[in-house]
C-alpha cells in the first residue's frame, strides 16, 4: 500500500512515498537559509514558502520516483503540533489530494511520527521507552505498541533543542544553533562542572532546561570574548576557538547527562525491551552516545534513527501514516490542525475490517 506523507509543521517542506517495504522516495526543501537571517523561524514566511513549494515538489517526487497519481492509496499529513499557518497549508494540500484521488486521509501526530521513524530501518521491539527531544519538546514515553503512547515526563519550560538554540544565540552562533553547538563541541572535551545538570533533585521524570539556558547567559556575560564577532563567516568548515568549543562541549554534556539520568530513572519503573531516541536533537552526538550507553548498561536495544531521519521529514509521516491506515485508522476531511502547546487528540475514525487484518490487531487504542 503506497502512502504519500506530507510534512509542513515548521520550516521543512517535505513529501515522501512509503510502502510496505519502507521508504520509496523523499523530497525536502529546507527553509533554514531563509530564516537564519532572522535567527529563528518566521511563521508567516514559513507558511508562504510551504504554499509555494508543495506543488512543484509533489510533481518532482512523482516524476523522479516514476509514480503515477493513481498508485497512491493513502495520504498522511502532519496535523500537529506545529506552527498553525504551516500546518494549515499542508492540511489543505493533503485534503485536496485525498478528495481528488478518492483515497483515505490520516492526520499524523508529528511527535508519534518522530518516535516511530526508526521503524523505517529496523523492527522495533515493544514495549519501548521513547525519548523525544526537539525544539519544542523533551518528552519521555512508555510505548506499548505503535498505537499506545503513555507520556511519563515532559519539560516544564524550555525544550532541550530550545536551550541549545537560545544558548547559541547568546554566543551569536547562527541558527539552527543546536547543530553548531554539536559541531563546535567536537573540538574539545567537556568541563563537567561548568554548567549545572538541571532539575534532577526530585523523583519525577520531567525536565526543566530554562535554568541551564540562564546559566549560559551569565557565563557569557562574564566571558564576553566568547561571543562570535561575525556569525556570517560561520560555515561547515569553521573552526571555533578552544574556549568556545570548551563551552559548547560542557553545555552539551550537561544536557546529554541530564537526559540520561532521567531515562535511567524511568527504566527502574518501567521494564522495556528497547529505548527509542527521536526528534531533531536525536542528531546530537553526545545525546546519541548517552542513550546508546544507557541501553548497553541495561542490556536493551538502542533505537537511533539515522541523521536524516532525526530532523523534520515526510518519510516518518508516510511511514507512520501507513501503519495507522493498515490498522484501520483514518480521518474525515474536517480534520483539524493542532498548534504548538496543545495536546494532539487521538480522534481517529476506525475501519474495523481493515484493522482486523493488521499485525497489531487487538492492541490498545489508547494514546497519550
Ligand atoms: O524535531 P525538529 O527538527 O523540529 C521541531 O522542533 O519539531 O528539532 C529542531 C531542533 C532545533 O532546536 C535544533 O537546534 C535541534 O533540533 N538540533 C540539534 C541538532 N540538530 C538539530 N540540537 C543539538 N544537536 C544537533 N546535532
Ligand atoms: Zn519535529
Amino acid at each position: 500500500m503506497l502512502c504519500l506523507g506530507i510534512e509542513t509543521s515548521c520550516d521543512e517542506t517535505s513529501l515522501a512515498l512509503a510502502d510496505n517495504n519502507g521508504l520509496l522516495d523523499q523530497i525536502t526543501f529546507s527553509q533554514a537559509d531563509i530564516h537564519s537571517v532572522f535567527g529563528g523561524v518566521v511563521p508567516e514566511m514559513a507558511s508562504r514558502e510551504h504554499l509555494n513549494k508543495l506543488s512543484p515538489l509533489f510533481q518532482s517526487l512523482m516524476e523522479r520516483s516514476g509514480t503515477k497519481k493513481k498508485d497512491i492509496r493513502a495520504i498522511a499529513v502532519t496535523r500537529g503540533p506545529g506552527l498553525l499557518g504551516c500546518l494549515l497549508v499542508g492540511l489543505g494540500f493533503a485534503k485536496g489530494l485525498a478528495l481528488g484521488l478518492g483515497v483515505p486521509l490520516v492526520g499524523v501526530n508529528h511527535l508519534h511520527a518522530h518516535l516511530m521513524a526508526p521503524g523505517l530501518e529496523k523492527d522495533i521491539s515493544f514495549p519501548a521507552l521513547g525519548i523525544l527531544v526537539s525544539g519544542g519538546h523533551t518528552n519521555i514515553y512508555l510505548i506499548k505498541n505503535p498505537f499506545d503512547f503513555e507520556l511519563l515526563g515532559r519539560t516544564l519550560d524550555d525544550a532541550a533543542g530550545e536551550a541549545f538554540d537560545k544558548a547559541a544565540k547568546t554566543l551569536n552562533i547562527p541558527y539552527p544553533g543546536g547543530v553548531f553547538i554539536d559541531r563546535f563541541a567536537a573540538f574539545s572535551s567537556p568541563d563537567q562542572k561548568m554548567f549545572p545538570k538541571p532539575y534532577l533533585d526530585n523523583t519525577n521524570l520531567d525536565f526543566s532546561f530554562s535554568g541551564i539556558k540562564t546559566a549560559m547567559v551569565y557565563f557569557v556575560r562574564d566571558n564576553q570574548d566568547l561571543i562570535l564577532q561575525n556569525r556570517a563567516i560561520v560555515d561547515e568548515k569553521y573552526i571555533p576557538s578552544p574556549e568556545l568549543s570548551k563551552v559548547c562541549a560542557s553545555f552539551n554534556w550537561s544536557i546529554a547527562r541530564t537526559i540520561k539520568i532521567k531515562l535511567k530513572r524511568a527504566l527502574t519503573r518501567h521494564p522495556v525491551k528497547s529505548i527509542i531516541l527521536a526528534g531533531g536533537v536525536a542528531a546530537n552526538t553526545m545525546v546519541r552516545h548517552a542513550v546508546e550507553e544507557l541501553a548497553l548498561e541495561h542490556h536493551l536495544e538502542p533505537v537511533l534513527p539515522r541523521l536524516t531521519l532525526c530532523t523534520d521529514n515526510a518519510a516518518m509521516v508516510a511511514w507512520y501514516g501507513r501503519l495507522l491506515i493498515n490498522e484501520g485508522y483514518y480521518h474525515s476531511l474536517d480534520l483539524e490542525a493542532i498548534p504548538r502547546g496543545k495536546k494532539v487528540p487521538w480522534d481517529y475514525l476506525r475501519d474495523r475490517v481493515r484493522g482486523s487484518k493488521s499485525a497489531f490487531q487487538g492492541l490498545s487504542e489508547q494514546s497519550g
